[in-house]
């Protein structure tokens, strides 16, 4: 069986069970922790600002991940009516690779569907390129766009 780009998200390669549930302010210290060891926290964005100003908009958008209570994995994803988006999809390192970046994925892009969100558009730091296999085996496709952003609030 060919198990390239286009099917491997079909296989079933998820070996270890993760608990998925929404994210609750307890969980602050600890996500942040998994964001600095992924990677994921720049010097213009200030983590606790994010995760309070993503706890205002009362969705069920925001979701972790956790083994043994340890939180393991985490997606913010959010729908503005137009288009979904996702932002800190993160999964502690000795974790990757095993699927479970996937299957976070594919629960926020399920939930985003269920409030009839057509189109998820994301954003990948050009450091960090070497993500592009992962969306791309997740039926992500490079979009004909460029990104512009205004900045209204300075975090840091
Ligand atoms: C991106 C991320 C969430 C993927 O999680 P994951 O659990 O490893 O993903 P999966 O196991 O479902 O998919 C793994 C596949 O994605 C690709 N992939 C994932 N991470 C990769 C990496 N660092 N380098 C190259 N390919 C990678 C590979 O094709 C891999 O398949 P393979 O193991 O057969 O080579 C995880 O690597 C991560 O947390 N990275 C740091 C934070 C980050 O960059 N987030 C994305 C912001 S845009």
């Amino acid at each position: 069986m060919d198990l390239g780009f286009e099917s491997l998200r079909d296989h079933q390669f998820i070996m270890i069970e993760i608990k998925y549930r929404k994210f609750i302010e307890k969980d602050n210290e600890a996500i942040i922790e998994l964001w600095k060891k992924c990677n994921l926290i720049v010097p213009w964005n200030d983590p606790h600002k994010d995760i309070m100003r993503k706890l205002k908009i009362k969705d069920d958008l925001f979701i972790i991940g956790e083994k043994s209570k340890k939180i393991i994995a985490s997606a913010m994803a959010g729908y503005d009516g137009h288009r979904g988006y996702i932002y800190y999809l993160a999964v502690l390192p000795e974790y990757q690779k095993k699927g479970v970046g996937s299957e976070i994925l594919e629960i926020v892009e399920n939930k985003l569907l269920k409030i009839g969100c057509p189109k998820i558009n994301l954003f990948v730091r050009n450091s960090n390129v070497k993500v592009k296999n992962f969306y791309k085996i997740n039926y992500y496709k490079l979009q004909d766009s460029q990104v512009y952003g205004k900045r209204l609030i300075e975090d840091n």
